[in-house]
């Protein structure tokens, strides 16, 4: 690991601390350098070092290496290829395998992202990022994460896949209708949570805007979980739908300050690449070489980074693009608050509306029968009878729409008939 790393990492957790000492940032800094203890967290002492946090097993790791690691041109013979090339169209030589560094990837990224390019880690979509992230830190049957419902789902299911704890602090109850402040961080409790699991808590996932809530976590909620002297783990802040959101909310900058933040993007959602998995984990350069050692030397595939790079050259068209959804976002949002079915349409940073519907499940499953899938959420904490809708084209939203209309009617009519009956 790089010097500078490991030292920005440590430089971070003494200035937490420091809060706690109230001692200058500097003079607490210099005792870290110095190798004094100071004030800590994660179960009352110092604050663990990065090396401390990964398992021991990754820490040591011996990264795999491919001759190409040394040399990558001449007469090739040295990765069992078939130098004579597949029997299809050949437009990126596909009979070698790509590059496992993927730096013009990772420095367009890094432009746009405000890092720099040693700060990014590239992955088969930002999934295998938090796969990677849980079987890198969390040791199984000992360790946990921490996440806040309602969530994305996938950081259970690697939980339950790795055999890490999972410890669950509830969002705030979701505000409603725009304006109202609601699904935030409960960073009190959280850090209640964490010292109840005495430094077994080893990730706090926070989904910003957040699925299927779809709405921004305060940004300085997320500092204060970083700052705070009694959580020394790593914090993860999921933006796989910042682009949505108002210029500026991304904390992908902040990585640079904090080194425990890990920052996850995908192209997915905004740039509109579901299509060919390809994801950022965007965090300290320590961090991110742990990454690099434990993924697949060749994840990237060269399909997918041609593409990944042509979409960074058309930032303007992506802008364009996220304009659009942003505009349909509001018609929908609007039609759907003058529907009389519909109760309160969750404000959204995201290209997706949360809203309640009366007979949300009954809604939903006859939509998909008729051809108009959405996403029933009525089961995740504080989604009681809420639908979960992307945002589409135009002429998706208004059938969409009508279609919401014409099903919730004739429940609505159907309830008022039964209810009839019984009189
Ligand atoms: C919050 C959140 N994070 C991550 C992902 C996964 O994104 P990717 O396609 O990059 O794996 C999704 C996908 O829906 C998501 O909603």
């Amino acid at each position: 690991m790089a010097q500078a790393s490991s030292s920005s990492f440590d430089k971070a957790l003494a200035v937490a601390s420091g809060v706690v000492l109230g001692l200058g940032a500097r003079a607490l800094w210099d005792r870290v350098r110095a190798g004094s203890a100071c004030a800590g967290s994660g179960g009352g002492g110092k604050p663990r070092s990065l090396e401390q946090l990964v398992r021991p097993n990754i820490w040591g790791l011996k990264p795999y290496r491919c001759a190409r690691d040394d040399f990558d041109s001449g007469v090739l013979l040295d990765a069992n290829e078939n130098s004579m090339g597949p029997p299809c169209a050949n437009a990126d030589a596909f009979e070698r395998y790509p590059s496992p560094y993927q730096w013009e990837l990772k420095a367009l990224v890094a432009r746009h992202r405000g890092v720099a390019k040693e700060n990014v880690f590239v992955g088969v979509g930002s999934d295998e990022a938090i796969d990677m992230l849980l079987r890198i830190f969390c040791v199984p049957g000992r360790d946990s994460i921490l996440i806040t419902p309602p969530t994305y789902g996938m950081y259970k299911v690697c939980a339950v896949t790795n055999d890490v704890g999972l410890v669950e602090v509830p969002l705030t109850p979701g505000g409603g209708t725009a304006g109202a402040a609601g699904f935030q961080l409960r960073v009190a409790a959280i850090l209640e949570a964490v010292a109840e699991a005495r430094g077994a808590v080893k990730i706090v996932f926070a989904c910003t805007p957040g699925n299927p809530t779809s709405r921004m976590l305060s940004r300085a909620d997320i500092v204060a979980l970083l700052e705070a002297p009694g959580y020394d783990g790593i914090v993860v802040a999921d933006e796989a739908y910042i682009d949505f959101a108002p210029e500026g909310a991304s904390l992908s900058e902040l990585v640079r300050e904090y080194p425990r933040l890990i920052v996850l993007q995908t192209m997915s959602k905004a740039f509109g690449l579901a299509g060919i998995r390809c994801g950022f984990a965007l965090g300290d350069e320590a961090v991110v070489e742990v990454l690099n050692k434990v993924k697949a030397p060749y994840n990237m595939n060269k399909l997918t980074s041609r593409v990944a790079q042509a979409a960074f050259a058309e930032i303007a068209k992506l802008r364009a693009n996220i304009g659009v959804v942003l505009g349909e976002r509001a018609r929908v949002a609007a039609a759907l608050e003058a529907l009389p079915s519909v109760g309160a349409v969750h404000h959204s940073d995201t290209n997706f509306l949360l809203f309640e519907v009366a007979h949300a499940h009954a809604v939903y499953d006859t939509m998909a029968h008729a051809g108009v899938v959405v996403r029933y959420r009525g089961t995740e904490t504080h989604c009681a009878g809420c639908l979960r809708a992307t945002i589409g084209t135009r002429e998706e939203n208004d059938a969409f729409l009508a279609m919401l209309a014409k099903t919730a009617a004739s429940l609505a009519a159907a309830d008022d008939a039964k209810k009839a009956a019984q009189q």
